[in-house]
């Protein structure tokens, strides 16, 4: 077989080991999952509800257009439904926005390190990564908007930004949408979103309104505890969302994720509540972490980096260690953030038994090793 050339420099994505694989593996009756930034409660009860009652039309493929979901959320965001569009994830819309924007040689201008997908997009458009250091662990958008040349076709921002939690104001983002040329698509992912308690949190949403070369992603899969149906959205000009909408394939988002969708946006007061629960357990992780002198990132997010540096092991087994434990988190050295640990926050229990496993990692002789 020929493989396009691209695909010699590509590697799988790597995801977070499965719950159920690693208490096989290690042969332990409790785990605890906080490496892949989910929520770790189920979706609304009303959701699930609802995703019952359309299971008997699983014979029939799916609105192909979404009708209802993108009237839905250009309601709630004040937009026309050609300004939303809808996908398997938000993963999907960054897919497809390379497949409309990137040809080979062209440069996406990105944080480094941030979210992984966004050097996949180059690597398979053969388009180049223009990475830009964080300056600590923050985005850098004054540089950002320094590397933007005629080459750049997309510029994108991850705020909060994955592996770090970190969070840019929209002022900010504002100054580096109105500095790049109008031909240049600034994308500001906004997966964390709802986790985020900063007083400018819709901010970004009224500068996408502005700005025909903004496109705003947002998603399902975190917050609303249905990242396993694979639904997420992106409010953006018409012209782009014609173009998405050309590339896609045509029953993208599957008849339940629709469902889930639709019912999960009339609970905005549960959102709120989540996002309550989030920020108290992140608070507590971070002062349980303090106290035993442990630094972390500060976060806008569901995760957060938690420095792992003074563990008297070689830093790529810190976590390895954890999972043998039974606490599966993320290796901060395989994203970027050699010598910390990316952990999602989880309920208290989960938080708690996270806490203790790495406390006897700090000292195995007093903390006992289970
Ligand atoms: C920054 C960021 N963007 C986008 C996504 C994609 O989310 P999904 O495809 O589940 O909507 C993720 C998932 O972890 C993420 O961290």
């Amino acid at each position: 077989m020929k493989f396009i050339p691209a695909l010699s420099n590509m590697v799988p994505y790597e995801p977070g080991r499965p719950l159920e694989l690693v208490m096989r593996e290690f042969g332990l009756e409790h785990v605890v999952k906080l490496a892949s930034n989910e929520f770790p409660l189920p979706p609304f009860d009303e959701v699930k509800q609802a995703i019952v009652e359309a299971l008997d039309d699983l014979n029939r493929y799916p609105d192909g257009h979404s009708t209802d979901l993108r009237a839905a959320l250009a309601a709630q965001f004040g937009r026309t439904p050609e300004q939303v569009a809808v996908g398997s994830g938000s993963c999907e819309l960054l897919m497809l926005l390379g497949d409309v924007l990137l040809e080979k040689g062209d440069e996406v201008v990105f944080a480094d390190p941030s979210f992984v997908v966004y050097s996949d997009i180059c690597l398979r458009h053969e388009a180049k990564a223009v990475t830009v250091p964080l300056v600590d662990h923050t985005h850098d958008l004054e540089a950002m908007t320094a590397a933007v040349t005629p080459r750049t076709r997309m510029v994108i921002v991850c705020n909060p930004n994955n592996p770090t939690g970190t969070y840019v104001p929209v002022a900010d983002v504002a100054r580096l949408v109105e500095s790049v040329p109008g031909d240049v698509l600034v994308v500001i992912d906004e997966a964390y979103n709802e986790f985020v308690t900063a007083a400018d949190s819709q901010g970004a949403l009224a500068l996408q309104a502005a700005h025909d070369n903004v496109i705003v992603l947002r998603t399902f899969s975190k917050i609303y505890g249905l990242c396993g149906l694979r639904v997420g959205y992106g409010l953006c000009s018409p012209e782009l969302r014609g173009a998405l909408d050309k590339v896609r394939q045509p029953f993208n988002v599957n008849r339940l994720a629709q469902t889930a969708a639709l019912e999960a946006l009339k609970h905005g007061d549960q959102v709120a509540e989540r996002r309550r629960f989030n920020a108290e357990l992140r608070a507590y992780l971070v002062e349980r972490l303090a106290a035993a002198g442990r630094a972390t990132v500060p976060s806008e997010a569901n995760f957060m980096l938690v420095d792992t540096r003074d563990l008297c092991r070689p830093q790529d087994e810190v976590c390895g260690a954890l999972l043998a434990l039974g606490a599966i988190v993320r290796d901060g050295n395989a994203l970027g953030c050699p010598g910390w640990a990316r952990v999602s926050v989880g309920t208290r229990e989960e938080v708690d038994f996270f806490l203790e496993k790495l406390a006897s990692l700090a000292a195995p002789d007093e903390g006992g090793s289970s």
